[in-house]
């Protein structure tokens, strides 16, 4: 805070209309549901399938996807570890004014790093979930869906998740979906499950 003094920023917090307010007016609370793991993991599958799910349950959702937010808000980062640091704190703050609106966010990027994860938890607090879809490169490059295993094989992208880039598996017992192990159906049902008895979504107001 005094940071921001210090910069002659003076951000309002009593004055706007509040958080519970909205949630009310959407009869949900908000929330952000993190989900990371290699390129072709399977996390904008879920994401897309658990909306869906949300979405015909009455809730209001938000799906913020990397590949999406790089081809705007994102479009001038590239894959550095600099640049995914950017990255990920702008889809954090991105995320947290979201769910300060009451909208279930569900996050969809890579965040390879653990301290990127850590990074996202302190910008977005309590409403932080964190969500591991786990499959391993192999299995990630036999699917190739978008044809960026073979491109990175043949050298044609840098810096490539997992190959010439690090990727850190978790290590503090977050939830993982794990896409080889599980159909589409079951991570999707399993995380709407977790929703509903680990945060408040399900919950009648
Ligand atoms: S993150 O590392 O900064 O969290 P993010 O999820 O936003 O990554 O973007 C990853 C997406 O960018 C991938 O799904 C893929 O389509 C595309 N992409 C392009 N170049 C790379 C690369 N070098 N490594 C990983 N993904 C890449």
């Amino acid at each position: 805070m005094d940071d921001l003094k210090n910069r002659n920023i003076h951000p309002e917090t009593l004055r706007f209309l509040g958080r519970s307010e909205k949630e009310d007016l959407l009869g949900q609370r908000g929330a952000v549901l993190w989900l990371y793991g290699l390129s072709g993991s399977g996390k904008s599958t879920i994401a897309n399938a658990v909306e869906r799910a949300l979405h015909a349950d009455g809730r209001f959702t938000a799906i913020l996807d990397g590949d999406n937010l790089r081809a705007g808000l994102n479009a001038n980062l590239g894959f550095s570890d600099e640049d995914r640091a950017e990255n990920v704190r702008r889809v954090a703050e991105t995320a947290k004014l979201l769910a300060a609106l009451g909208v279930i966010v569900i996050v969809s990027v890579i965040t390879p790093r653990r301290e990127l994860r850590a990074l996202a938890g302190r910008i977005i607090g309590g409403d932080f979930h964190e969500v591991y879809v786990r499959a391993d490169f192999e299995t990630c490059a036999a699917r190739d869906p978008k044809g960026l295993y073979a491109k990175a094989r043949d050298g044609a992208i840098k810096q490539f998740t997992g190959k010439d880039s690090g990727f850190e598996e978790p290590d503090n017992g977050c939830l993982t979906l794990d896409t080889e192990a599980s159909s589409e159906e079951e991570c999707a049902s399993h995380l709407l499950e977790y929703l509903r008895v680990a945060t408040a979504i399900g919950r009648p107001l």
